[in-house]
């Protein structure tokens, strides 16, 4: 065991989901090692604890993890448990961290973000309940790593990720486990397999797009192996360091196969794909988009399909900028809808509470209280067994979910990489003129109220500001417009725009948007300051 001597540096502040940079910055050195130091000082040390290691596969996950487990045994960490190869997906390794009763995991990824040397590395924290550390821990590792002045390791050979099973290091023990069984069994508890096993049998068609990263090996084995999915329904099923090039992030810009082929001709009944480490999906039908907002209702209101949820569900939680239409479901079923910040972290007291059993994030996101992550592959499983029990297409369902409850037109427009100066004085012009606002007429619309979000946890009453500025209309329209908190290169500018519908469900959302789009574009002035008229994604 030996103890490195460092100097800190000062950009080790966590985001919306961990620490993110990119890959060369990881490389560093000292740079990985510092911040892992940092997690351990945060949280009390690491001595006698149990830890789940596991990354997304991408380009230094291997390397990181052998770093991880040198510093958890230096550190005096009584067991890691790996996934075989370095390799987890997020939900599975919050499913472990939870069914293994740990202290905790380290999760190596930085999501939907491209991976490879010149990419995007990331890592964070997830608690023992086996969601995303909160803010007053991330803001504590932010504290250590500011004043590190050291970090200790042990000096050894690396561990073989790909022997299953249990060795030691440095008087730590190692259990590389199987990534896929233990998840897949969790799906199996879940889910009326031989319900969507009989559905694949009669000659349900589907396609899932797994982009070359990690829910690949998980989608093989439980699409295709144990509920019969043809041969060759998973595409890019192969998990590769720089996912093959491809921007793992499943919406419709960055999915553009999988959506060609589902607007095309000879489409499968169902679509699907999922992201870097696997915790998003994108939910496509037959001709027809899945916006992920509307996703979410979906699944509120038809989750007792399935054999999981069918004592019904507690209640639900949605982020603040995810469209209200889940409320509206909530609403009919008398359950509790809570409205968040940002970032999944923020379920994790409602989750641990009972308070809420489904909940979900406009950007392609969606979960339970299975685990304390968004789960992909879950998502795809639930919208499968409510098909397989509902015989109707995916276009059917949701028409008929729009007549019972209206429809929310949504749709996010982010302005990606913009100069942070700019973002910032953007923002800061916006928040000033909040006030000012109410009463104000914009494209024949009357600003009913404005502010900036600011939320309140029900469970343990911590607070958090600043989380986004709303403008609500009189007719229910709104605007939301913040910063991101996971990008790498300049500023993220998320714009995302709603009006409720309560006839007339087949306009196209950025023409039923349109009015709304305009007046963001007026009130925050953001060619004036950002010199952008168009986003670079639409959602
Ligand atoms: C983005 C999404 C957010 C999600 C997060 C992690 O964060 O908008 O909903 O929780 O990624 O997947 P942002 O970049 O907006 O801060
Ligand atoms: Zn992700």
């Amino acid at each position: 065991m030996t103890t490195i001597q460092t100097v800190a540096f000062d950009d080790q502040k966590p985001g919306t989901s961990g620490l993110r940079k990119k890959t060369r910055v990881f490389m560093q050195p000292h740079y990985l090692e510092n911040f892992v130091q940092a997690i351990f000082n945060a949280i009390g040390g690491a001595k006698g604890k149990t830890f789940v290691v596991g990354g997304d596969g991408r380009f230094f996950n291997d390397r990181a993890v052998q770093v991880i487990l040198r510093m958890a045994a230096a550190n005096g960490a009584a067991k890691v448990i790996a996934g075989r190869g370095g390799v987890l997906s997020t939900p599975a390794a919050s499913n472990l961290i939870r069914q293994r009763k740990t202290d905790g995991g380290i999760i190596l990824s930085a999501s939907h973000n491209p991976g490879g040397e010149d990419e995007d590395f990331g890592i964070k924290f997830n608690m023992a309940n086996g969601g995303p550390a909160p803010e007053n821990i991330t803001d504590a590792m932010f504290r250590e790593a500011s004043v590190i002045v050291s970090y200790n390791i042990v000096e050894s050979q690396d561990v073989d990720l790909n022997a299953v099973g249990e060795t030691t290091l440095g008087g730590m023990a190692v259990e590389i486990v199987d990534s896929v069984a233990d998840y897949a069994a969790l799906m199996e508890q879940l889910f009326d397999f031989d319900a969507i096993r009989a559905m694949f049998t009669s000659g349900f068609t589907m396609r899932f797009d797994a982009m070359c990263a990690v829910t690949g090996p998980y989608a093989t084995e439980i699409l295709e192996k144990r509920l019969g999915a043809a041969p060759g329904t998973v595409t890019h099923g192969t998990p590769l360091p720089d996912f093959g090039g491809m921007h793992p992030d499943p919406n419709p810009t960055w999915a553009h196969e999988l959506m060609d082929e589902m607007m095309g001709p000879d489409a499968p009944d169902f679509g699907a794909a999922s992201d870097g480490d696997g915790d998003r999906n994108m939910v496509v039908g037959r001709g027809v988009y899945v916006s992920p907002s509307d996703s979410l209702a979906v699944l509120a209101a038809n989750a007792y399909l399935a054999k999981g949820y069918a004592k019904g569900i507690a209640g639900v939680a949605r982020s603040m900028p995810t469209s209200a239409a889940v409320d509206r479901v909530a609403k009919d079923l008398g359950v509790e809808a809570f409205e968040t910040p940002t970032g999944w972290k923020f379920f994790g007291n409602l989750l641990d509470a009972g308070r809420v059993t489904l909940c979900g994030e406009e950007s392609f996101g969606t979960g339970s209280d299975h685990v304390r992550e968004k789960d992909g592959l879950w998502a795809v499983l639930l919208w499968l067994n409510i098909l397989a029990k509902r015989k109707e297409s995916v276009a059917d369902i949701l028409q008929a979910h729009w007549r019972k409850y209206g429809r929310n037109y949504y749709s996010r427009h982010d302005f990606e990489a913009i100069e942070t100066e700019k973002a910032n004085a953007m923002v800061s012009a916006l928040r000033k003129l909040l006030a000012d606002l109410p009463g104000r007429s914009v494209e024949g619309m009357t600003i009913a109220a404005a502010d900036d979000f600011a939320y309140t946890d029900p469970v343990d009453q911590s607070t958090s500001a600043k989380q986004g500025v709303r403008i609500l209309f009189e007719d229910g329209s709104r605007i939301v417009m913040r910063l991101s908190g996971t990008g790498t290169q300049g500023a993220t500018l998320r714009l995302y725009l709603e009006k409720y519908a309560e006839s007339g469900f087949d306009q196209d959302p950025q023409e039923a948007l349109a009015p709304i789009i305009r007046a963001a574009h007026e009130l925050a002035d953001i060619t004036g300051y950002t010199g952008r008229v168009e986003p670079d994604v639409i959602t």
